[in-house]
Order: C-alpha cells, then structure tokens, then sequence
C-alpha cells in the first residue's frame, strides 16, 4: 500500500468561514488557562536573575511555538509582555527603570498563514508602546529541529501543538498499517499496534522536542505549553484519540464510495494525544527540565459549552484537518467537504462524544505544564 508522501502540515488560512482564526474557540480556553502560569514563570524569571546579570537591562527573548494564525497566534506572547510590563511598573517604585525591552518569535511550519501572523504582529508592536520597546520576528520551521541560537531565549511558549508529531508513524505507513481499519471485524486486533506506534513516535518527538528548546533557553529559562491529554493510562479498547471521529467520518464516506477507499487506507494523521503520566515520564527521562506546577482542565469551560452545538464542532474539525485531507484525498471539491462535516457531525451523534464532553466525561483535558530549564 502507499503511504503518503511528506505532509505539509498547517490549519486552514485565512479570516474565512471555515478558517482557523474563526474556529478555535476551544484552543482559545487552553490558551487562557496558562495565562497564570506565564505570569508566574515571567515572575520567577526575575526572581532568579542573579546580580551579575539582572534581567532588567536585558532585552527578553521569547518565543512562541505553533502559533498558527488568527486571534489565537498572539495570546501566549501578549500574556508574557503584560506581565513584564506589570513587573517593570512594580520595580519602578522602587528605582527608575526604562521600558522593558522585548524580542517576540513567532514559530509554526513553513505553510502556515505568516502573511496574517506579520500583520498581527505588527499590531502588538504597536500596541505595547510606551509601556515597552516590542520587537518581533516570525521563525519558520519545525519545532522538532533547533530553531534559535543557543542559550537566546527566556520564556518558551507553545499551546495545543505538541500533539502533533513530525511524522505519523513509519511502521505503520511502510507496513501497510492503516491508522484506522475500515473493518470492524479487523479493527480490534490492529488497535493496540497503532496505538503503541503512535505513542513511540510521540515520546521520539517530545524528546527531541525537549532537547533542542534545552540548548536554545538561557540556564534558569522557562517553559509553559499546554497539550491535549488522555486522563486515564487504562488500556483503551476503544482508539481514543482526537482524530477517532475523523477517522470514522472519513470511513462512512470510503464506504459509500465519496472518496477513495485505497486512499483511506492510507491515509494517516501525524497526531497522538498521550496520557499525561506518559509527558511527565519523558520530560524525567530526558533531564533538562523540572516541572514547577501543573493544571489540567476540562476541554470546554462554561461559556463555550453554553453556545457549542455540532456545527461549530464539525466546523472546528475541518478547520484542522482540512488542509491535511484535501493534500491526501484530492482533488477535493467544496463538496467532498461539505460531505465530510455531515459525516463527522453523524459520528458526533451516533458516539454522543458532544453529550459526553458537556457533561465532563471526556476521555481528553487540557494539560498545561509550567518548566524551567535545568541549571547545570
Ligand atoms: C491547533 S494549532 C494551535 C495554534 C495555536 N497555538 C493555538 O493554541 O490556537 C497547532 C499548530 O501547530 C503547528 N505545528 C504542528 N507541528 C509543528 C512543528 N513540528 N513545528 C512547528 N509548528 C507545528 C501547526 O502547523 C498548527 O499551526
């Protein structure tokens, strides 16, 4: 079978309907969680800047890693330049200090919309004045490789990326393994084989990942990401993974002949939601960070489960994961599309997963993680 050529990764550009700017209002709620922890962590920062080099009259280099595009791009980055400004406001009682001096990255993979990022960014540079000096860059390039100087940054940032992997599995694509079995018959005897290739994947990545910001944070940095987690490490009978109802919509519409049943076959999405012990053993084993605090949370907060119905969650889907089907499964047509949200709103109602989520039974939480890059 043949597995696919190299994905080019990205969520949907653009302002549009079916943008990732208009649809990720849930990844949102993830992003407003580690507000807290950024505070802290710019906080700490200070705290333990030593007296040979006081971080006052430094300029602070942060970055943020698969920042996609839209509302969302600039959260994580915004939240640390507030709290510098209401940390400099603070000192300033005590001694005059010049505005902070700030240095902001913007990092996704090259096929991500930096067209609107530039114009976001752009934005925050001028919102920030007088209260401090903002410059920004947009670095493209995979989080999973180095990307900045050794010991250039301060504070690393990243939200809802990190379960994304560089690859979907090899085994799998060069064995002929599909990531979801069309047989129902079959399905159960594959299940724990991709899972267990998913998760050697992840902890590949995540290792990698770990290793390279370890060169790149100044001794003493810091790191808050937040990722979707699995809450319990039970063995899973049942493939829980973000992407089982897409797997299952595209299923629907193999079967009926919408779209390739050879093409759904080898069809695999680079993504794998861990169970949280899973992060926290690799982030132990791997050595260069502490953990400094944790919080998980439920997916939805209150204001988004009271407006969420299955449009919204189907238009979210497709926010994602379109770019990645429309590479694999084309030509696709508006059509195929639309077919594709129907079939995925079907699974919602037929899995009742929607019900289950609003009322605090999903398998998934977000988890954030606040770090600080060992001192050696
Ligand atoms: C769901 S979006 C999250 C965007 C934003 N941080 C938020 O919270 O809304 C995931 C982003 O991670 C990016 N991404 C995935 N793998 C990446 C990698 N290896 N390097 C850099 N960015 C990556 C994707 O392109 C996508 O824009």
């Amino acid at each position: 079978m043949a597995s696919n050529s190299k994905q080019s990764l990205h969520m949907n550009p653009g302002q549009g309907e079916t943008s990732y700017a208009q649809n990720s209002v849930i990844q949102k709620t993830a992003q407003e969680r580690m507000k807290t922890l950024i505070e802290e962590a710019m906080t700490g920062l200070y705290n333990t800047a030593t007296s040979s080099s006081p971080l006052h009259q430094k300029e602070l280099v942060i970055a943020d890693l698969g920042c996609s595009s839209g509302p969302n791009a600039l959260t994580l980055v915004s939240a640390a330049v507030d709290a510098v400004v209401v940390h400099r406001r603070h000192c300033a009682g005590v001694q005059q200090l010049p505005p902070p001096e700030l240095c902001v990255f913007l990092n996704d993979l090259p096929d991500n919309d930096f067209n609107t990022v530039a114009k976001s960014l752009a934005a925050l540079k001028q919102s920030a004045r007088p209260a401090a000096m903002v410059t920004a860059g947009m670095i493209p390039g995979s989080f999973y490789d180095r990307l900045f100087p050794r010991a250039s940054l301060h504070l690393v940032c990243s939200a809802n990326s990190l379960h994304w992997l560089s690859t979907a599995p090899e085994d799998l694509k060069s064995g002929g393994i599909p990531m979801y079995e069309s047989d129902e018959q079959t399905r159960p005897s594959r299940l724990q084989v991709v899972l267990d290739s998913y998760g050697r994947q992840f902890r590949k990545d995540f290792m990698q990942f770990l290793s390279s910001r370890a060169q790149e944070l100044v001794p003493g940095g810091r790191m808050v990401v937040s990722l979707l987690v699995k809450r319990s490490d039970e063995p899973d009978p049942e493939l829980t993974q973000p992407w089982t109802t897409v797997m299952m919509a595209l299923c629907d519409m193999a079967m009926r002949g919408v779209i390739s049943k050879e093409k759904f076959d080898s069809f695999y999405v680079p993504m794998y939601c861990p169970v949280h012990s899973e992060v926290s053993k690799i982030i132990e084993e791997e050595g260069s960070f502490e953990i400094n605090k944790t919080v998980m949370h439920e997916p939805f907060d209150d204001t988004y489960k009271a407006m969420v119905n299955l449009k919204m969650m189907s238009l979210g889907t497709r926010a994602v994961f379109e770019p990645i089907i429309a590479q694999h499964f084309a030509p696709t047509s508006e059509q195929v599309m639309d077919e594709f949200m129907a079939a995925v709103e079907r699974q919602l109602r037929i899995s009742r997963s929607l019900e289950a989520r609003l009322s605090g039974e999903s398998p998934f939480a977000f988890w954030c993680l606040a770090l600080t890059r060992a001192i050696r």
